[in-house]
């Protein structure tokens, strides 16, 4: 998992199109994960096979789309927390009393507290940034 600086202007179709290429390239290696934008910033998280999601950092590290990457977390789990996404993007902004639980709720069941907690945290700044 990290975080990262999206270039200035990127628009919430463009990392639509990013995930779902993604997606096509992630199934390939048989890497799952979710992705969250909020106009300024990613959250990305990737699990599979460590020399697959090895592999694909590197071309996404590369990728001048954004920069400033800062791992959170690379560590070693029983199982996959996004089983069934390929890669999923998340890009709204998360907003209004009660939008929290909605977002969680929408992360899938799998997806273990402290990762839910993540990105909840990360959807929530962008709710701060927004008002
Ligand atoms: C924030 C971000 C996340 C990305 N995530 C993935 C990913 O999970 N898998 C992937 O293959 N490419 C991902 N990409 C795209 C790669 O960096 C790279 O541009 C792409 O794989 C090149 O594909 P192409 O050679 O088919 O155009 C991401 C790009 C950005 C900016």
């Amino acid at each position: 998992m990290y975080v990262s600086q999206g270039f200035h202007g990127l628009s919430g179709q463009e990392v639509e199109a990013i995930a779902s290429n993604a997606a096509k390239r992630n199934a390939k290696h048989n890497v799952t994960g979710m992705l969250a934008y909020n106009s300024q910033s990613f959250m990305q998280l990737l699990e599979g096979e460590s020399e697959d999601v090895r592999s694909i950092m590197q071309i996404i590290e590369e990728d001048d789309r954004h920069c400033a990457i800062t791992y959170i977390r690379q560590d070693k789990r029983e199982s996959r927390e996004c089983p069934d996404w390929s890669m999923r993007s998340l890009t709204t902004p998360m907003q209004g009393v009660g939008s929290a639980e909605n977002f969680t709720d929408s992360l899938p069941s799998a997806m273990e507290l402290d990762t839910k907690i993540l990105f909840t945290s990360f959807a929530s700044l962008l709710a701060a940034e927004a008002a």
